[in-house]
């Protein structure tokens, strides 16, 4: 039986609620598809800040580059400075783990309700690619005369051969398992030498995977066509700063924060990829039972799924995606369920395989393909 060494990283408020969830649906699938996994608890995060005065330690660091995949929650709180947990942590492990690139599915699942008028599940479908180690969240950058109105701050946009080919590498790589279009997401007109180099690493890359099709879009119409004809998308690449945002967006299109899941892949097994819902820390809802764990269950697909357990990913998906159909509402109270009662649902949608297929092939499968790619060329 395949044993996997996962580190899990509860963090705050609503963190660990959704984890748990996602942790008791990984014994139910470990149970039915036939695999083990090892976990260990890695304490980050506000309190255990607030406690220790340490963001992220050698130690952490150790456990984490030696597991295989890490389960991430979510941190953040009202009694840190906002900042700091996010840049000495979240940043931070993007950075020493080489996760090159955040994954995120925008996927509009059947019965999940839209604010987008007419929306069909046939016509959502795309993985944003968003590179996750440079460009404007480098922190590069100064200020001088701080505090007065001779005040200049500059904050520099990054941009390596290096880090924008292997993004744009990765995001060929999986429209080839998919429909075969990737999307470059940019400000070329204004953004002219960081704009440069991303559209020559889409030509010289383009020319590796010539069964791809390829297209562009300034970020700012995409903030228009993604709503509005998100069929246009299969894979969209783009740069951190777009990337945040757009998938922001992509997240409202897919049925909110509660739903929404991501991975920071490192695409070079140097570290450990890192599997997240989007949503933060929640602090208005924590402690209530509130936060649905949609997110944080759908992390942990796409995590078994780059582990090559792509069936146990694939049965989770559809799972959590009917239970979703179910729910008269997608957060707090309106989810009519508390957190743990629609991971028991989750479960038992998953063990009696009542859930049905899903529009679509499976990006679980696609990832699995992706990664075992990955794992050749290394
Ligand atoms: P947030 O995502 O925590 O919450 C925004 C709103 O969505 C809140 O009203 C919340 O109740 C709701 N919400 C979030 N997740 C939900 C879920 N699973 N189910 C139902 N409703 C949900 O973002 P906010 O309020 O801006 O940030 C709160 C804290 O989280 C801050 O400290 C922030 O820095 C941190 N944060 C951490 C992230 C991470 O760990 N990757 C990402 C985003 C924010
Ligand atoms: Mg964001």
């Amino acid at each position: 039986m395949k044993n996997h060494n996962l580190a899990v990283i509860p963090g705050d408020g609503v963190g660990p609620e959704v984890t748990a969830v996602a942790l008791s649906i990984l014994d139910a699938a470990e149970e039915q598809f036939g695999f083990s996994t090892m976990r260990t608890e890695v304490p980050l995060g506000a309190d255990h800040f607030l406690e220790t005065g340490n963001l992220l330690t050698e130690e952490a660091i150790e456990t984490l580059t030696s597991s295989d995949a890490i389960m991430f929650g979510a941190i953040g709180s009202p009694k840190v400075t906002p900042g700091v947990l996010e840049r000495g942590i979240i940043l931070a492990l993007r950075g020493s783990m080489r996760q090159a690139i955040n994954l995120r599915p925008v996927r509009l699942y059947p019965g999940v309700p839209t604010p987008i008028a007419g929306l069909t599940p046939q016509r959502c479908d795309m993985v944003i690619v968003r590179e996750n180690t440079e460009g404007a969240y480098v922190g590069t950058g100064s200020t001088v005369h701080r505090g007065t109105t001779a005040a200049v701050a500059t904050q520099e946009s990054i941009n390596t051969w290096y880090g924008v080919e292997r993004a744009v590498d990765f995001a060929f790589r999986l429209a080839q398992q998919r429909r075969k279009k990737v999307t470059l997401c940019h400000k070329t007109n204004v953004l002219v030498q960081a704009g440069a180099l991303w559209l020559e690493a889409m030509r010289v890359v383009g020319e590796r995977y010539p069964d791809v099709e390829q297209d562009y879009v300034h970020v700012d119409a995409m903030c228009m066509h993604l709503p509005v004809s998100p069929e246009r998308f299969d894979v969209v690449v783009t740069d951190n700063l777009f990337g945040d945002i757009v998938t922001d967006l992509g997240a409202v299109v897919q049925g909110g924060l509660g739903v929404a899941s991501s991975g920071n892949l490192n695409i070079d097994g140097s570290a450990t990829s890192m599997f997240e819902p989007i949503h933060g820390s929640a602090p208005d809802i924590a402690g209530k039972g509130w936060a649905n764990p949609a997110g944080a269950a759908l992390s942990l697909a796409l995590l078994l799924s780059t582990l090559g357990e792509g069936k146990a990913a694939a049965a989770i998906e559809r799972a959590t995606a009917a239970v979703l159909a179910e729910l008269p509402g997608l957060a707090g109270e309106a989810m009519g369920m508390s957190t743990t009662g629609v991971g028991e649902r989750i479960i038992a949608v998953m063990q009696s395989d009542e859930a049905p297929g899903l529009p679509g092939d499976s990006l679980m499968e696609q990832l699995a393909v992706v990664q075992a790619g990955l794992r050749d060329r290394a």
